[in-house]
Order: C-alpha cells, then structure tokens, then sequence
C-alpha cells in the first residue's frame, strides 16, 4: 500500500476545523434534543470516525446503533439507485427520535434508501446528519438537517473515508490526486 502522502492533493478540512465544527454540531444537537430520548443511528463504516466525536460533543443522554449498507451500485465512483442492507439495527426505534450519523453525501441514494427503511419503522422523528456535502453529485433530493461542511466534486479520503478500505484512520479529510494514485 502507497504512503498517502505519494497521492495526497490537498488537505481539505483539517483535524482542527473539524473538531472545531463537530462542536457545533454537538451544542446544537444538545439544544434540539433536550428533553428527548435520541438514539444515534450510524451508518458503517465511514461515519463511525463522525459519530464516535460528534457523541463526545453532545451533552444530552443519548444511545447508539449501528447499520450498514452495501456499497453496490452506490457511492462515488458509481452510479445507479439500488443500497442493499448488511447490518440492521439491534434497537427497536419505534416512538424514538433517531438521528441518522453519516460521513458523506454524494448521490443522495444511500440515505433516501436508509430513511425510506426506518419510516417504515414508526420513529417519533427521523433526522439526517452529515459531516460532509457534496451537494453537486446530488441525483437525489435527500433533507439534511445538520451539515459539517459543503465539499466541491472531488474524492476525498480520511476521517472514515476510504480509497478501497483504506487510509479511514487519517485526522483529516484530504483529496485524492487521481493520476498519482496506483491503479488509476
Ligand atoms: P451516495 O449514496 O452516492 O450518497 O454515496 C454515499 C457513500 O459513498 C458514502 O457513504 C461513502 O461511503 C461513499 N463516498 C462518496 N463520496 C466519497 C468520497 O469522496 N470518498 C470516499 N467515499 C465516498
Ligand atoms: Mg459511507
């Protein structure tokens, strides 16, 4: 496996002006949710990185879960609408205020396709929170409640994004130089 520096076009949000932002996002979530009974619904594996921090940041008690989702037909380097599920919820979210937990938002599919499933499961609201946008690449209209950063149409890699499984572990979210990456 390269050195991700061998590839490494930019730094795009660095692990300070993420952590600074994932604050926010933890005051703000604290303020919507007093009161309630949240459950974080985290969507493997990319969005593991977000919510392990963004929990931190949040001040409320709250409960976790965990889903997956196949990537087939899915995510940036492919197109077309169909998101298989791998891994369902242990917790039953019905009357529950879930919070889906994503790393990103590309096509939109992926998420329409994870709220098209929980609705169908009665939860008292259903929201989506994003660390990352990229709005352009949108096919599908997808509601983001709460939104880390917009991202231009680029792959981007670290904080819980891979390039092929890996490089998930980097602090920061970097881009991705296509030619000087192996195998492109
Ligand atoms: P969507 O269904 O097209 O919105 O795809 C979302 C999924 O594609 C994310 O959960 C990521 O796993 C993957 N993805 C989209 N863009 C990128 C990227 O730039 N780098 C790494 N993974 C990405
Ligand atoms: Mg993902």
């Amino acid at each position: 496996m390269q050195d991700y520096r061998e590839f490494l076009a930019e730094i795009l949000v660095s692990t300070e002006t993420m952590q600074k932002r994932i604050a926010e996002l933890g005051v703000e979530i604290s303020n919507d949710y007093r009161g309630k009974d949240l459950l974080l619904v985290c969507i493997l594996r990319g969005g593991v990185f977000f919510l392990t921090d963004l929990m931190r940041q949040i001040s409320i008690p709250h409960t976790v879960d965990f889903m997956a989702v196949s990537s087939y037909g899915v995510g940036a380097r492919k197109s077309g609408a169909q998101a298989r599920l791998t891994l369902d919820l242990n917790t039953d979210i019905n009357g529950r205020d879930v919070l889906l937990v994503e790393d990103i938002v590309d096509s939109g599919y992926t998420i329409e396709a994870v709220l098209e499933l929980l609705n169908t499961r009665h939860p008292n609201s259903l929201r989506v929170c994003v660390l990352l946008d990229k709005v352009e690449r949108r096919e599908t209209p997808v509601p983001i409640d709460y939104r880390g950063f917009t991202i231009p149409d680029k792959f981007v890699f670290g904080y819980g994004l891979d390039i092929d499984e890996y490089y998930r572990n980097l602090p920061f979210i970097a881009v991705l130089d296509q030619s000087r990456y192996l195998g492109e």
